[in-house]
């Protein structure tokens, strides 16, 4: 090939791989590098074969050699210092103009760090969240891109080539915001990832244990959920997984360890609540729920010395199964409220002009968390671009309104059945709490001015006087 290459991509572990070729099939020419060079020639002679506008390089000197100007080098790699080396080992290669983009799961805080760094030597820095995972690399993923906004024009035409596409066909790909912004949606997304698939655990668990359903019922319970306003990708995959047989025969499910992995976004989203004083309560269980399903053998030793519920309560299952239906949706609103509050703050915090509608969008495709509740949250922010909370719109305080009774009593169900549900009942006191106009915050006001003199204010007096009082004469 005489011209050079339109992108560079490095990392070529599945996700950079299958990225490569959606790349290429949308018309794109590609150069790739591997630290382990030996991956590229691999590539290039199995999935890669035959594909002459893929084009293996085995030094970065010869990579950089390869690309159009201003050049594009993807990253495919580790987030975390992996990141900053290769920043470091690409400089010397690139000139005035030129963008680096990482696609992995980065910090944040990072990737503001490397926009300004690179900035300053006048490379063009984009940290961009990519989700879908393989088969989203391969068919089109849910593209998150930010950093320096010059970098935009140059990386519009591919990303919105090989991204998803709505059933409408806008493409799930567009600017986030400056610096950290596209990594940051990226983290809330995985956040909401996180409680999405810890509501759908508490669901299963209270469907097997509460109602003694079977795997086949249960799938079919998921399945005829995945037809209604739940319709979303992980619905979909609960539903395959719980019909999932090993050869013996056997369903999967049952031979697989209960003990959760985690790599840290979630965690980061937590981290991020509290920094910002925001109460993202269900993701927050979400993560500890993983925590403590780590700690297996004490859970164990746990299970023959703390006493549980007498017995399970007989349901009646057919309305039961509704009930929890109805609890996992008015969570799962209230799990993505939580998120956008944290975006909403975020924005403020670190001065990004966050278009949540256009995010809700940007999710609807490709994405872990895709589903069709998407659509809904992009017409609410759509019809009101101030929208305060996402459960002051109609669509979404009509629904809680049609599932409270339900959520409430599986939220009993489950405490008097002694099945953890964490991430139903956090979201069912978040929304009692949240509905609430005049809370027990008094006495803890009080409390905190009788020992601390931390003082108060008064209902009688304009917010911003402070009184302190001799409680104890
Ligand atoms: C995606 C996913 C992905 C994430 C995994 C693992 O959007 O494609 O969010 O980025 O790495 O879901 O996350 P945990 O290991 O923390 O569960």
């Amino acid at each position: 090939m005489n011209n050079k290459c339109d992108i560079g991509v490095i990392g070529l572990a599945v996700m950079g791989q299958n990225l490569v070729l959606n790349i290429n099939d949308c018309g794109f020419s590609a150069a790739v590098y591997n630290r382990t060079v030996s991956k590229v020639n691999k590539f290039l002679e199995d999935a890669a074969a035959n594909r002459s506008t893929i084009i293996g390089a085995h030094s970065l000197e010869e990579f950089c050699n390869l690309l159009k100007r201003p050049r594009k080098v993807l990253l495919m790699i580790k987030a975390g210092s992996a990141v900053d080396e290769y920043i470091e080992k690409l400089l010397p290669f690139l000139e005035d103009g030129d963008c680096i983009i990482d696609g992995g799961n980065s910090f944040f805080k990072d990737t503001a760090r490397r926009t300004n760094y690179l900035k300053e030597k006048g490379i063009l820095f984009s940290g961009t969240g990519i989700s879908g995972g393989e088969e989203g690399a391969r068919r089109g993923p849910s593209i998150l891109p930010g950093g320096n906004p010059q970098a935009w024009p140059l990386l519009k035409d591919i990303f919105q080539s090989i991204c998803a596409k709505t059933p409408a066909g806008e493409p799930c790909c567009d600017w986030v915001g400056s610096d950290g912004a596209g990594h940051y949606v990226k983290m809330i997304h995985n956040g909401i990832e996180y409680g999405d698939m810890q509501l759908i655990c508490e669901a299963y668990s209270l469907l097997k244990e509460a109602l003694g359903m079977g795997y086949p019922q249960i799938a079919e319970t998921f399945h005829n959920w995945n037809k209604t306003e739940l319709d979303s990708f992980l619905i979909e995959i609960t539903d395959k997984i719980l019909r999932f047989k090993d050869d013996d025969g056997q369903i999967f499910l049952e031979k697989i360890l209960d003990t959760a992995g985690q790599k840290g976004t979630g965690i980061w989203t937590s981290q991020s609540s509290f920094e910002l004083g925001v109460p993202v309560t269900l993701i927050t269980e979400a993560v500890y729920a993983r925590g403590v399903s780590s700690r297996l053998d004490e859970r164990i030793k746990a299970s023959s010395i703390l006493k549980g519920a007498d017995a399970i309560p007989a349901y009646d299952k057919i309305s039961m199964v509704e009930d929890i239906r109805k609890a996992l949706l008015a969570s799962k609103i209230i799990s993505y409220a939580q998120g956008f509050m944290l975006m909403e703050a975020a924005a403020k915090e670190y001065s990004w002009n966050l278009d949540f509608g256009n995010i809700a969008l940007l999710w609807r495709e490709g994405c872990i968390i895709r589903s069709v509740f998407l659509d809904n949250i992009k017409d609410a922010f759509r019809k009101d671009a101030d929208l305060q909370n996402l459960l002051f719109d109609d669509y979404f305080s009509r629904i809680l309104a049609d599932c409270q009774e339900s959520w409430r009593r599986v939220v009993c169900a489950a405490v008097s059945s002694g099945i953890a549900a964490p991430a139903f009942c956090s979201a069912l006191s978040f929304y009692d709490a949240y509905r609430c106009p005049r809370s027990s915050a008094n006495l803890l006001q009080a409390q905190r001015d009788y020992f601390g003199a931390h003082t108060y204010e008064r209902i009688d007096r304009p917010r911003g006087e402070f009184f302190h009082t001799d409680w104890a004469g």
